[in-house]
């Protein structure tokens, strides 16, 4: 049975999440032809079921307890014309090398979740973007209009959320295919890492490591262990839970528990511009059981962290809320303390998750949104340094990346320099570490687990 959000999430005196203000949706110009799509996605089959959000759960729980570190990353923007298995498949094998290293390093379980199959929709600082006197609304996803700067193009379109499921439902499919299918072995993605190490400039730093886990797993070949884990891995999606007629139309009655679950995903985030306290997107994630995030940026309130956590972990359980911190490389050691401070002494076990990206963007001189692989490390590091100086535990890290060779962030081992940002700046919206990037990223953090 299919039951809209709407209809059963809120109980006589709890505002439906319809009634509150949500910001960052879309202006469609004609809602009878909204309403159609969003009956017809209504009707669509779960793209995930309610025992896999259930699943990711307790995986997070043992994040928010110190027992295990979470590997969240993907495009900042999927884009429907990069739905294929070349650009799935990269993206892929580079958070299986990234999780590979830190498994090793940190010597608990990775928890794979990709910012992928449903991570089309963009919250943008201005409703509109001018070029050359030209002022048309902004792009903000391909879930809602065109990228290409024309008036056409930027009128939201429903249709767009229907092709955002099939995109998301095609993405999935291979996923699963890659993940269980024998591509995803331990060793397979062993070896990619040492072909890593071998061919880039900044491999040999990492040789050392890479050594140490070619004698781990030829010592347990050598006992004759051979455990299913090294060739299939569990790996689930997530994206932010911005559009909510979308996501609504997702969300779906479990028949076993009676509960509703958002099954787009299996993880949904509130974004840093929709987090607000008294709105429907806080409203929407309080209604649903799948394990949710939030992004806390800068201006971040310890009260507000705290508000946050009463309206959407009111039991208190771990794994269900995940706190994920972009402060920005030059400021995380002045205001995460806090922050961590005071949830910790709520009682509260959230799992603590930085995002060292979107505190850490600026202008290039050529007009490119870019960053610094040194500002992304920074923070990372700031973070580690905070929850090492507080006995918390550093719960993992959540990136914009790609397996492709791309330029859109600078420096990194292959060092990627602002002139030549132009190159192949390919990305739908914000800037995405390349391939090699994302594995420097691993190794230096594996670095820092055990330094
Ligand atoms: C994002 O994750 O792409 C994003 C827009 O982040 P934030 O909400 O933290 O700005
Ligand atoms: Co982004």
């Amino acid at each position: 049975m299919t039951v809209n959000a709407d209809s059963s999430t809120t109980s006589a005196t709890a505002p439906s999440w319809r009634d509150l203000p949500a910001a960052q949706q879309p202006d469609y110009p004609d809602p009878t032809a909204l309403r159609a799509v969003t009956q017809e996605l209504e009707a669509y089959p779960p793209l995930v079921f309610a025992g896999e959000c259930d699943q990711l759960r307790t995986r997070l729980a043992a994040v928010a307890r110190g027992e295990a570190f979470l590997l969240q990353g993907g495009d900042c923007a999927e884009a429907f014309d990069q739905v294929s298995a070349d650009q799935i498949r990269a993206k892929l094998k580079t958070l299986l090398q990234m999780s590979a290293v830190l498994t090793y390093a940190a010597s608990v379980p990775v928890v794979k979740v990709g910012r992928i199959a449903g991570q089309y929709s963009k919250p943008r600082s201005k409703p509109t973007e001018t070029r050359d006197g030209l002022t048309l609304p902004s792009y903000r996803g391909d879930s809602v209009n065109g990228a290409e700067f024309t008036a056409a193009a930027r009128v939201p379109d429903p249709e767009r959320l229907r092709r955002m499921y099939h995109a998301s439902a095609a993405t999935l499919n291979l996923v699963r295919g890659f993940t269980t299918g024998g591509y995803a072995d331990l060793r397979q993605v062993h070896a990619w890492n040492q072909d890593f190490v071998r061919t880039s400039a900044s491999g040999q730093r990492y040789e050392a490591l890479a050594r140490e886990i070619d004698n781990a797993l030829n010592f347990m070949k050598a006992c004759g262990a051979d455990p299913a884990e090294f060739h299939s891995v569990e790996f689930y999606a997530s994206h932010e839970a911005l559009l909510l007629d979308y996501e609504a139309a997702l969300t779906r009655t479990d028949s076993r528990s009676g509960k509703l679950y958002d099954v787009s995903g299996h993880m949904v985030w509130i974004g840093e511009r929709t987090r607000q306290l008294d709105g429907a997107h806080v409203a929407f994630a309080a209604g649903i059981r799948n394990p949710v995030g939030v992004k806390l940026g800068p201006t971040t309130a310890p009260e507000e962290a705290l508000a946050l956590i009463d309206r959407l972990d009111p039991e208190r359980e771990p794994g269900r809320l995940t706190f994920i911190t972009r402060m920005g490389a030059d400021r995380v050691r002045d205001l995460l303390p806090a922050l961590v401070e005071r949830v910790t002494a709520s009682g509260a076990q959230v799992a603590w998750v930085c995002d060292p990206m979107h505190g850490n963007t600026f202008e290039a001189a050529s007009g490119h949104k870019t960053r610094r692989f040194d500002d992304v490390l920074d923070e990372v590091k700031g973070f580690f340094e905070v929850h090492k100086g507080l006995g918390t535990h550093p719960g993992g890290i959540h990136v914009e990346l790609t397996g492709d060779d791309v330029t859109e962030c600078v420096g990194g081992g292959d060092e990627i320099f602002v002139d030549d940002l132009h190159q192949r700046y390919e990305t739908a919206c914000d800037p995405r570490l390349n391939r090699s990037q994302s594995l420097d990223l691993a190794f230096l953090v594996a670095e820092m687990y055990r330094s």
